[in-house]
């Protein structure tokens, strides 16, 4: 018979998981999302760590993990240790056989799974990142689709005294419940971005460097010099996520108006003449054109990131001050010889000069039609002699601060065809967001 103290916290965690699956609600972005729903599922039951995978073709991806221990010990939470981590999508783990079987396991003991067990506990993660995963609940995250978006892992439940406690008896049933409403939150956010990256496939139909491996890049490459320079700026966290949770889709479709730019200019393998060059500025304004109407949160700052992704610091960007329509100076905005002025400074919206940055840092360690790839730091040598001309001196200084990610961004999206597919819609693996201390 269970005590009326063990009910109290009984009622307590199913009211938890309601409203922790209710708040998902706020999020769009599919890091965020992850991020969060791991944090919050792991809080459920105490969980010293966890993962999610995600289905991708024959493959579970390792979409995420958390490892306090490991956090606390080698204190290395900030680099995801397995990027591109994959496992087969088979009978054979844990994980592969609750995504295919649909259903939940929970193993109080790896050690005792029986030999002749369909599955058994995969040690490779365990063994590189020299940790033990004794008690385990693997639970499948189901969509719409037949088949299942992934699983994800809830690894050595711990009391309050840090000690191994395993599962207690209504912890599946209650993971359950919110590993159900998180997947439906999951399943949004990646058909948002899914559709996004279709968007940027239609981009390189014109400039074929233009790709969703690109877009991802920039995207990432931007959430994190904005996460460094809202942080160091103190930003209010509630703040940040906001910006967060859509700066990513945004920034992914900086360059839509090339859709409209000829083929043959963009890929033209010399420099562009006067007027080829004209034509190719005039991407920024048929961009921003799809977004002025700003019906969401999201259009806005899209329309934002367009529209001054090619102003400099300095003021000598395009399309400054001019009339969305016309492309006309705006009035009391024309300079000497007629030419318009272009925005400068902080005129500039701060997702403009991020994007900036992250865009010509990702072209220049790109191939491009008429350049070749840059090794890495003579990009960066390039971006620090351009801050204070091209870029915002404190811009800047958050890629520079971030620079441990820039090689970790290019492994999880390289240009080859191949990994094209793969890596589409896959989480962008940001480091963690920092939470606010005592959040
Ligand atoms: P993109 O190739 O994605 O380049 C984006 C921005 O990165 C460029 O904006 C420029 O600011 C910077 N960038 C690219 N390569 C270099 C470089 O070698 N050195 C330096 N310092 N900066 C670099 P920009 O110039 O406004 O060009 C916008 C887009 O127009 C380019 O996007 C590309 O699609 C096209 N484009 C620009 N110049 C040429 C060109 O000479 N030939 C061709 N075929 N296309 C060009
Ligand atoms: C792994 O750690 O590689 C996966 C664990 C499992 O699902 O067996
Ligand atoms: C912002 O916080 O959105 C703009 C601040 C700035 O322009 O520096
Ligand atoms: C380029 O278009 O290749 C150079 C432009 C720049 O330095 O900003
Ligand atoms: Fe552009
Ligand atoms: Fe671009």
């Amino acid at each position: 018979m269970a005590l009326f103290c063990d009910l109290v916290r009984d009622i307590g965690k199913d009211r938890k998981a309601g409203h922790l699956a209710a708040s998902l609600s706020e999020l769009t972005d599919v890091d965020l999302l992850l991020e969060r729903i791991l944090k919050d599922a792991r809080s459920l039951i105490s969980a010293e760590a966890g993962s999610i995978y995600i289905r991708r073709g024959q493959k579970l991806v390792l979409a995420i993990s958390q490892n306090d221990y490991l956090e606390r010990v080698v204190g290395e939470s900030c680099e995801l240790p397995f990027l591109n981590y994959a496992l087969d999508l088979d009978h054979a783990s844990l994980a592969g056989y609750v995504a295919l079987e649909q259903r939940t396991l929970a193993i109080e003991n790896t050690a005792d799974i029986d030999p002749d067990a369909p599955f058994q506990h995969h040690t490779a993660v365990d063994k590189s990142a020299n940790y033990f995963t004794q008690t385990v609940m693997t639970l499948p995250i189901k969509g719409m689709l037949p088949e299942s978006i992934g699983v994800i892992q809830l690894i050595n439940p711990l009391d309050p005294h840090g000690r191994a406690k395993g599962f207690d008896e209504d912890d599946e049933k209650i993971l359950e419940f919110y590993v159900n409403s998180a997947a439906m939150s999951l399943e949004k956010a990646m058909m948002l971005r899914s559709l996004t990256l279709r968007n940027v496939e239609l981009i390189s139909r014109h400039d074929p460097q233009e790709t969703a491996a690109h877009a991802q890049r920039v995207a990432c490459l931007s959430a994190e010099i904005f996460e460094h320079w809202s942080t160091k700026r103190k930003t209010p966290y509630q703040e940040r996520l906001r910006v967060l949770d859509l700066f990513p889709l945004a920034a992914m479709l900086h360059d839509i108006g090339k859709t409209s730019v000829p083929r043959s200019i963009l890929t033209k393998p010399g420099r562009l003449d006067l007027k080829e060059r004209a034509t190719m500025e005039g991407h920024v304004l048929i961009g921003a054109r799809l977004f002025r109407q700003h019906r969401t949160q999201l259009d806005k700052l899209t329309y934002q990131v367009i529209l001054d992704h090619h102003e400099r610091w300095d003021g000598q960007g395009y399309p400054g001050w001019v009339d969305i329509d016309t492309g006309r100076p705006l009035p009391g905005r024309v300079g000497p010889g007629g030419r318009v002025l272009g925005k400068k400074g902080s005129e500039i919206s701060i997702y403009g000069r991020i994007l900036a940055v992250a865009d010509v840092y990702d072209a220049l360690v790109s191939r491009r039609s008429y350049k070749d790839s840059f090794d890495e730091s003579l990009s960066i040598q390039i971006m620090e002699q351009e801050s204070g001309h091209h870029f915002d001196p404190q811009v800047i200084e958050s890629l520079l601060a971030r620079r441990s990610v820039l090689r970790r961004i290019r492994d999880r999206f390289p240009d080859s065809e191949d990994n094209e597919e793969m890596a589409r819609e896959l989480p962008l693996a940001r480091a963690p967001l920092a939470y606010p201390v005592g959040a």
